[in-house]
């Protein structure tokens, strides 16, 4: 059965999630209160009609059950916030209005509930125009890549119901969003009040040609607009009543699973295959979102909440540094390192907004530099977590790609926020953009002297030893009496250590994976300027990530790169501190600590593997020497 049969089958296209974005002023609530009442008529009319056919009554029956479920599915995910359900039906469709009390925080309603909206209704006040906020409301519909758009034009009564009216607004408005990515755009001019476009025609406006709102929203098209190609199933809880039967609930979030698939639990990338799919009303052979079901695999594999149930082949990411486009929603302003919950699928996890790279202007979407983000104000941040969550991009899975910010004192929601994947580093560093300058007109100059007649009277191949380990495993120590050793036999060096280097060249570089990766790439081109001069270089920096290491290799050439591990086990580095930053980090006082709440990638192959707690400093260093000797770097 194709995946189109699949939905239709279960009428999943029946069912249209919307939000309104506009004030009070802007005649949300009589917009809603007209639908909601006009409609009801229409059902109570067909009522009777469904009444009689018993088949359909039944039909009725099991969509309510399936409409509370997605609910209380999304309750539970925590994704929807202070936000109000109403829900009603004609008889072509189910409707459910995410609508929000209030009107200051306008954008809220948009915002909240957005990962599962088919459709925003933004409304403009014809007698107003197009305000700042109509065009923060459309810029926010791109954004959280709402497939579908309709601009009601209200209160057409107050201006006469003037066409030029409704023409000068669709043409400023429509020149706004056309810098803005939004799939499918409808105006319909109305009036909430009188009910003209709202659920009749009315015959007012004559001279509008299309289809009243509620029409509209009978018969937009979306089957397409669920992710069903990457399965992600967010575990919420582990189900055991015995000892026979141990079962995964959790609700689809994205994706089709069937029974038999190759499945993934991550983090732990353990796989099986699934043994069958529970529901409420007993076994089925697939499930896809937004249902709740009860996963079971083949495999006893340790899984908790917050896990990950994926295909094989379809991972997302794993990672504790993110970016992300904010929404801020709250009175009191972003603060910078202030620890906040971010609340993603169903896990919470503590985490810091350590950068804010820019504000966006809604009025016309230029950057800013700015130092915080305030109501409605919306931003790219990037985020340090202090466990890693697992995400895709926002715009390529509304679920597992969006998150929201908590205030952990106040419990209050201060921001909702888009994740936007960066590129990996190694990627970056290797990158044709990367590699090359950004001037075209920079040529190479070359000199005269030669790398052998460096060689020759330095008396050495140049090369670099690069420590990599974690803070406290000995890299500095060991380097250190390397750097003297090496100099007593009279071979030129000098060592590179990350905490001096921090302190100059990148001193502008904090501890995010971006900046780590920064830092990484600046130390292979000084170490490969060094070793141009015919300087032997000892790098000593955590270096965290393979796939930075493996940019350094590129950066300083395959042959003179000796990666050098340096190890031990993280309780042998917590007990030496000995800068006394470990017990600052599991007092949650340092974000992004290597080893406590940042990944360490031990090196798979490393050219020489030191074990620091069970080899002494001497011994470490004749190891290393040994080893440069033996491939003809330095003479005995
Ligand atoms: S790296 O990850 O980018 O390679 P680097 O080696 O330059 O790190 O710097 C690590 C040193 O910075 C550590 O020895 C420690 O003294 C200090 N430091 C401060 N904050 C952190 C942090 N969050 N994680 C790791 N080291 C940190």
């Amino acid at each position: 059965m194709t995946v189109d049969e699949l939905l239709k089958q279960n009428q999943e296209s029946d069912l249209l999630r919307f939000t309104t974005a506009g004030s009070v002023d802007d005649g949300k609530s009589t917009l809603i209160g007209r639908m909601l009442s006009d409609s009801k008529n229409i059902y109570e009319d067909h009522l009777d009609a469904l009444k009689r056919d018993s088949k359909r009554l039944n039909r009725e029956e099991v969509d309510l059950a399936l409409l509370t479920d997605g609910l209380k599915a999304e309750r539970e995910q925590g994704i929807t916030i202070d936000v109000a359900y109403r829900y009603f039906s004609t008889p072509k469709r189910r409707f459910i209005i995410a609508d929000t009390p209030g009107h200051v925080q306008y954008t809220r309603n948009m915002v909240t509930g957005a990962s599962t909206a088919n459709l925003a209704i933004v409304l403009i006040d014809a007698r107003n125009g197009v305000l700042t906020q109509s065009k923060r409301h459309g810029f926010i519909a791109s954004l959280l890549q709402i497939p579908h758009v309709v601009v009601a034009i209200n209160k057409m009564d107050l201006v006469d119901y003037s066409e030029e009216v409704y023409e000068t607004i669709r043409a400023e408005y429509n020149a706004f969003l056309a810098k803005l990515n939004i799939p499918d755009l409808m105006y319909i001019p109305i009036s909430a009040l009188r009910g003209d476009n709202v659920v009749n025609k009315g015959d007012a406006m004559p001279w509008y040609k299309g289809v009243p709102l509620l029409q509209y929203l009978e018969d937009v098209e979306i089957s397409g607009d669920r992710n069903l190609i990457d399965l992600r199933f967010p575990v919420q809880y582990v189900n055991r009543p015995n000892l026979d039967f141990r079962g995964y609930c959790g609700t689809v979030a994205s994706g089709v699973v069937r029974c038999g698939d190759k499945v993934m639990v991550l983090p732990s990338k353990k796989t099986s295959h699934i043994k069958s799919i529970e529901t409420f009303d007993g076994e089925q052979d697939y499930a896809f979102p937004p249902q709740s079901v009860t996963l079971c695999l083949e495999d006893e594999i340790d899984i908790s909440r917050g896990d990950m149930i994926v295909h094989v082949g379809n991972q997302p990411k794993v990672e504790y540094n993110v970016e992300a486009m904010l929404v801020w929603m709250s009175e009191s302003k972003l603060e910078i390192n202030k620890p906040y919950i971010i609340k993603h699928t169903v896990s919470d996890v503590r985490g810091v907004v350590s950068e804010l790279h820019y504000h966006i202007d809604p009025d016309n979407l230029h950057r800013h530099q700015a130092d915080s983000l305030e109501l409605n104000e919306i931003g790219r941040v990037s985020l340090d977590l202090f466990k890693p969550i697992i995400f895709d991009d926002y715009t390529r899975n509304r679920a597992t790609g969006s998150i929201i910010l908590i205030d952990p004192m106040s419990n209050a929601t201060v921001a909702a926020g888009m994740i936007i994947e960066r590129r990996g580093s190694a990627e970056k560093i290797s990158s044709d953009a990367a590699s090359k300058p950004v001037s075209h007109n920079i040529v190479r100059e070359y000199s005269l002297v030669t790398a052998d007649d460096r060689e020759r009277i330095m008396r050495q191949k140049p090369a670099t030893i690069w420590m990599t380990g974690l803070s406290g495993s000995g890299k500095s120590t060991v380097a250190k009496e390397l750097e003297k050793r090496l100099m007593e036999l009279g071979q030129p060096c000098y060592l590179l250590d990350g905490d001096n280097v921090r302190h100059g060249l990148n001193r502008d570089l904090g501890f995010s994976a971006d900046d780590r990766s920064e830092n990484i790439r600046r130390i292979a081109e000084v170490a490969h300027l060094f070793n141009d001069a015919g300087m032997i270089v000892i790098t000593s920096f955590i270096s965290p990530y393979r796939a930075d290491r493996a940019g350094a290799k590129k950066i300083i050439g395959e042959e003179a790169f000796i990666e050098v591990f340096i190890d031990a086990p993280i309780d042998v580095c917590e007990q030496r501190d000995p800068k006394g930053l470990y017990v600052k980090a599991r007092a949650g006082e340092i974000a992004s600590f290597t080893g406590v709440s940042a990944p360490y990638e031990a090196p798979e192959t490393p050219v020489i593997h030191i074990k620091t707690d069970t080899t002494d400093v001497s011994d470490a260093v004749d190891s290393v020497i040994k080893q440069m000797i033996d491939t003809g770097l330095i003479k005995k």
